[in-house]
């Protein structure tokens, strides 16, 4: 037996691990993501605008082209492996160093698909992001300011503020101005457009039509600390007259407590620490800043309204709500949030408080 042989277990290996690879890879972005009770899955695969749906169209085509490659050079590498491999030691294969029609074909032919990958995702780009976009009388304008670690929404034509979920009209094109507060985030809601940075000092703007009435579920695509990866956000897409009902909503005052207890709550969120971060609009006393500028922390007016807590670590609920204004650091480690040390009585008085914001 030639020991020049070498062993044939080696491709079939090779072969295994990348089936393994690929079918891992199909899984991670296939698979809808549901990682908390209440949270929207995200199915990338299943676009819902026009524009998600020309992304969707470039990727199917780009791994299209991609499996053609792949599967060609694998299935030429495994013919010429079997057929031209060493049968005795001192076999040696013809050399072909210097040959120019063979370098010219295997440097043109991959060129040739680059490019032509290049032209047709250019487009694409071009096409679902136009660099400037009339923005009609129609359109509805978002402020998207990208915190550590939530996203701020202000609707500034519908006068509304609020934090980690947007409602949008279906069928009207919506314009978010994307910008920051600290640090980069990149805003993704992969079923509605392509992601795009938010950066401090800088606007881009990215615009999109939702065509369909549902959930999706998105999250921060640029790693900005330590709670990135709760860095979460939902756009509930509706008919229009129920967006502007949610918009008519989001933009009224707070309601006035209705309990005692909930009164307590009131007078200790506007006296405490709490009041120096977050917004009420509508409450008596002193209030953080004003609104329409970048917030320290979430406004806070119709805060029983969502969906989530911390940026969709927990589903808003008053028993979650009482664990995170007791100790907003056991729930998301690092957020700028302080522990108030507060009494069992006044934890029991916010969370009444807050939970009657609706
Ligand atoms: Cu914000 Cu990652």
């Amino acid at each position: 037996m030639s020991n020049a042989r070498p062993p044939h277990s080696a491709p079939l290996k090779l072969l295994k691990l990348l089936a393994a690879g690929l079918a891992l890879a199909v899984a991670a972005c296939g698979a809808p993501v549901e990682q908390r009770p209440g949270y929207p899955g995200t199915f990338m695969l299943a676009p819902a605008s026009p524009e998600a749906g020309r992304i969707n169209d470039l990727t199917w085509l780009l791994h299209g082209i991609m499996t053609v490659v792949f599967v060609g050079v694998l299935t030429a590498a495994l013919v010429i492996y079997r057929r031209y491999r060493a049968r005795a030691a001192d076999q040696r294969g013809r050399q072909i160093f210097g040959n120019t029609r063979l370098e010219v074909i295997w440097t043109a032919l991959p060129g040739l698909v680059l490019i032509f990958a290049f032209a047709i995702s250019t487009s694409v780009m071009c096409d679902v992001q136009p660099a400037a976009r009339a923005v009609s009388a129609e359109a509805i304008r978002v402020r998207v300011v990208g915190h550590q670690w939530w996203w701020e929404y202000s609707l500034p034509d519908q006068g509304a503020v609020t934090a980690n979920e947007l409602h949008l009209p279906a069928g009207q094109l919506a314009v978010l101005e994307l910008v920051s507060a600290d640090v980069m985030h990149n805003w993704w809601v992969p079923q509605l457009q392509g992601k795009l940075y938010n950066i401090p000092g800088h606007q881009n703007t990215l615009s999109f039509t939702p065509a369909e009435v549902g959930t999706f579920g998105g999250a921060c695509g640029e790693f900005c600390g330590l709670q990135h990866a709760w860095m979460r956000t939902r756009v509930v897409v509706e008919p229009p007259d129920r967006f502007t009902a949610w918009a008519q909503e989001q933009a009224a005052p707070a309601r006035e407590p209705g309990t005692d207890l909930a009164r307590r709550g009131q007078a200790l969120f506007q006296s405490s620490t709490c009041s120096s971060c977050h917004y009420v609009r509508g409450a008596a006393g002193p209030v953080g800043q004003e609104a329409g500028q970048a917030l320290a922390g979430p406004d806070l007016t119709h805060v029983a309204a969502r969906a989530t807590l911390g940026a969709g670590v927990v589903e808003n609920t008053p028993e979650n709500l009482a664990r995170w204004i007791r100790a907003p650091q056991e729930l998301k480690p690092g957020n700028l949030m302080p522990s108030l040390r507060l009494t069992d009585d006044e934890v029991a008085a916010l969370t009444a408080y807050l939970s009657e914001l609706r």
